[in-house]
């Protein structure tokens, strides 16, 4: 029989939409706390991340977890950093008071923008101790992209020529630290103000995408990582005229025109199947000793509090440099 739900009762503030649409639609509610099942945890939330997912699922476009969430009311955000509150039965990796971060749940509904979440213990790493919860919120979602597209995916050796298009992103700023980490040469493609910014965190060659075709400038190529995708369609077959035969194109949403495929198999390129994020434990695990030891950072732009999280989710989509959270509890 399980015992007494020591959260019955209890309720907690979070932000929810009852219908999709503008960052209006973000509104203050009061909600029941959840109480963790059999190895889950209970989580105070200290801050959540606000990702390009989150408000395409705010304004009803198509998203990896639209199916999941279905018709609203929804409460948004896949990104916490926080402190356990409670473990469920049978849960031994974490106790109260230990301070963890996490990619929830995705692509089902994980209500990250609330006091509480829960999720299933191998959801969660411990937070890096050299950083607080706001920048430790804004890691999960972004740097699990970037590490499971250069390692699971790619297989980084050290040596290989990387191009990461829309290195200047949430995204694309861990993945050019994450491949210089694994030891690659590093191009990158960015707006010109971000160049100094890049090169510092381990950019061999930044290419301003606006100004300069980046085929004129990189070549020999073995590695593509397409963080553009939808907002410049070209990005991916011109990504084709820049890898040696045998190279590898991740697109990351990438709108792929017809022929895409066929050019690049005549020309002996390999494209990967279009990978979508999922929570991973030990992969946060690892990114966090990487922030420890300082080979990885992360660049918040703005910290906004909870209430205001319309006015984050306006900031993030208007082209934010770096990442955009919300700060629930001090
Ligand atoms: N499938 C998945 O699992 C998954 C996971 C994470 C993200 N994503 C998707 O990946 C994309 C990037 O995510 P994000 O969080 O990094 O977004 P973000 O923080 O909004 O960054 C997007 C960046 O794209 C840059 N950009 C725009 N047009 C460009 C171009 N033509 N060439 C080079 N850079 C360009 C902008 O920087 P500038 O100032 O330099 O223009 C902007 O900083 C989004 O579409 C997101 O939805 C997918």
């Amino acid at each position: 029989m399980p015992g007494p739900n020591p959260t019955e009762g209890l309720t907690m503030r979070a932000v929810g939409i009852t219908r999709f649409g503008s960052p209006g639609e973000l509104t203050p509610i009061t909600v029941p706390r959840p109480a963790p099942l059999p190895t889950e945890v209970l989580v105070r939330v200290h801050a959540a991340g606000v990702n390009p997912l989150d408000w395409r699922t705010r304004a009803g476009l198509p998203t990896p977890a639209a199916t999941a969430l279905g018709a609203p009311p929804h409460i948004l955000g896949w990104d916490v950093s926080g402190v356990v509150e409670q473990t469920g039965a049978g849960e031994f990796l974490f106790a109260p008071g230990d301070e963890v971060f996490g990619l929830l749940w995705l692509p089902r509904p994980a209500g990250a923008y609330a006091e509480f979440a829960t999720a299933p213990s191998r959801q969660f790493a411990r937070k890096p101790a050299a950083i607080g919860h706001d920048h430790a919120a804004a890691i999960p979602l972004a740097g699990l992209t970037a590490w499971h597209a250069l390692t699971d995916i790619a297989a980084l050796q050290p040596g290989q020529r990387v191009l990461i298009h829309a290195a200047g992103g949430g995204v694309g700023h861990l993945a050019v630290q994450l491949a210089r980490h694994l030891g690659a040469h590093v191009t990158a493609t960015a707006s010109g103000a971000k160049h100094d910014w890049l090169r510092d965190l381990g950019a061999a060659e930044v290419i301003d995408y606006r100004a300069t075709p980046f085929e004129k400038v990189a070549h020999d190529i073995d590695i593509v990582l397409d963080l553009v995708g939808m907002a410049q369609p070209d990005t991916a077959p011109r990504s084709l005229d820049v890898l040696r035969p045998g190279g590898l194109f991740i697109g990351i949403a990438p709108r792929r025109p017809d022929g895409f495929a066929d050019r690049a198999a005549s020309a002996g390129i390999r494209l990967a199947p279009e990978p979508l994020v999922e929570p991973d434990g030990h992969g946060l695990a690892e990114l966090a000793r990487l922030v420890d030891a300082g080979e990885l950072s992360v660049h918040l732009d703005r910290v906004f509090p909870l209430d205001q999280a319309a006015q984050a989710h306006a900031h993030a989509e208007n082209g934010a440099t770096g990442k955009t959270v919300l700060r629930i509890a001090d």
